[in-house]
């Protein structure tokens, strides 16, 4: 049944919904998304019955991963819902776990509009927000008030609050940036079982100071000593050298970080073509391979004293799979579903667990690293 509603959905996504909305600026779609998402979700009854069409369920799907038992390993990536306005609807789909944010510890207007640019042959988006959102006191709030609702069609699954550096032009030194990084954690302090650090925004005016060894430890230290309830996350970059990259992973190692998410988004354009006026970093299809080869590297680095999770570029359960058997435990998306419509989550799980058993193993998990001694070939 979920097969058959899933292919369907797709079918009607591709043909008819996307070329439609595809003709509207991604602005627009992508506000309309929220405030259209907003009212649905009040349907619970609708949302019920759409998540038993579009989420596959099965046992060889669940992954234990920071302490928890996850549904699925399929998680949703930061910048959807910065300020967790359509939790039901994401979980409709059928994620095993969420994003929220990025939020910063001031409310932040991001950068002048247009924020998004598509590029549809090669299934990417231009991503240029710089990190608009209503402030970490606001969702603070939300969480609270969607906690004392009580309504498990909004908060029943799992999820990170992804804490960025405010972008707007009260931003200093790295002393304040710090300072800045520290008020989020305390503002969203036990609000969610895991927060995500992203030190890797390439959207702001002040550039990503934290992705320097040497500030991303001063960072550390002082979120060491904040002492938050929730498990840390470190949302990395997409552009450093190996050997920049493994000295990052070495200083998330000293401190209490329990994770990485890899990787942000892309900034060159080499083999893009797209017309240079355009701001913005790329999304989907151009970050897939980068980020799969350094999720690779950082798990045959690091092992199992962090938990990965490989995101960039997943449209299908091959895509999610080689993140897998490169070293991931997780598997986040954002882009899959822009492009490939709300059941892209359901079919990627079902295949999954062909894709495991196809290689002998009975959970999609007992797959995680198994070919992360071979190089992710170049292209695809
Ligand atoms: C619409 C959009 C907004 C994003 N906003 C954020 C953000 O606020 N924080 C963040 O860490 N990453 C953000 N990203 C980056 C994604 O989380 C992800 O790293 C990147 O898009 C690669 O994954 P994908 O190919 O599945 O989209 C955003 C991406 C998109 C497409």
């Amino acid at each position: 049944m979920g097969t058959m509603a899933r292919g369907a959905m797709t079918t009607i996504y591709t043909k008819a919904v996307k070329p439609t909305i595809f003709r509207i600026h991604p602005d627009k779609v992508h506000d309309g998304m929220i405030v259209q998402g907003s009212r649905i979700q009040r349907l619970t009854p609708v949302l019920a019955a759409a998540e038993t069409l579009l989420a596959h369920e099965d046992p060889a799907l669940e992954t234990e991963a920071y302490g928890l038992t996850l549904r699925n390993p399929l998680g949703l990536g930061a910048g959807l819902d910065k300020n967790v306005a359509i939790p039901g609807i994401l979980q409709m789909t059928g994620f095993g776990f969420l994003t929220f944010g990025s939020v910063t510890s001031r409310v932040c207007a991001g950068n002048p509009r247009p924020w998004f640019h598509r590029l549809p042959e090669q299934e990417s988006l231009v991503v240029h927000v710089g990190l608009a959102n209503g402030g970490a006191e606001a969702v603070a709030a939300r969480l609270r008030a969607l906690a004392a609702a009580a309504d498990p069609r909004l908060t029943s699954l799992p999820f990170k609050i992804s804490i960025a550096r405010t972008n707007d032009g009260r931003t200093g030194d790295v002393d304040e940036g710090i300072d800045d990084y520290v008020r989020s954690v305390r503002a969203l302090d036990g609000l969610s079982p895991l927060l995500e650090l992203n030190v890797s925004c390439p959207n702001t005016m002040v550039g990503e100071a934290f992705t320097a060894p040497e500030a991303l430890d001063r960072l550390l230290a002082a979120v060491d000593a904040a002492a938050p309830s929730q498990r840390i996350v470190l949302k990395m970059p997409s552009d450093k050298t190996w050997e920049h990259f493994r000295d990052l992973v070495d200083v998330a190692l000293d401190h209490r970080v329990d994770g990485l998410t890899l990787t942000n988004l892309r900034k060159d354009r080499d083999g893009i073509g797209m017309d240079p006026a355009i701001r913005g970093n790329l999304s989907g299809r151009p970050v897939r391979d980068l980020s799969t080869e350094i999720l690779r590297r950082t798990y045959l680095h690091a092992g199992d004293r962090l938990t990965l999770a490989g995101l960039g570029g997943v449209f299908d359960g091959r895509h999610a799979y080689d993140k897998i058997t490169a070293g991931a435990t997780l598997v986040e998306l954002v882009s899959g579903l822009v492009f490939r419509g709300p059941a892209v989550v359901g079919t990627i799980a079902a295949e999954l667990v062909e894709l495991a058993r196809a290689d002998g193993f009975d959970r999609v998990q007992d797959a995680v690293g198994s070919r992360a001694d071979s190089p992710v070939p170049a292209a695809g």
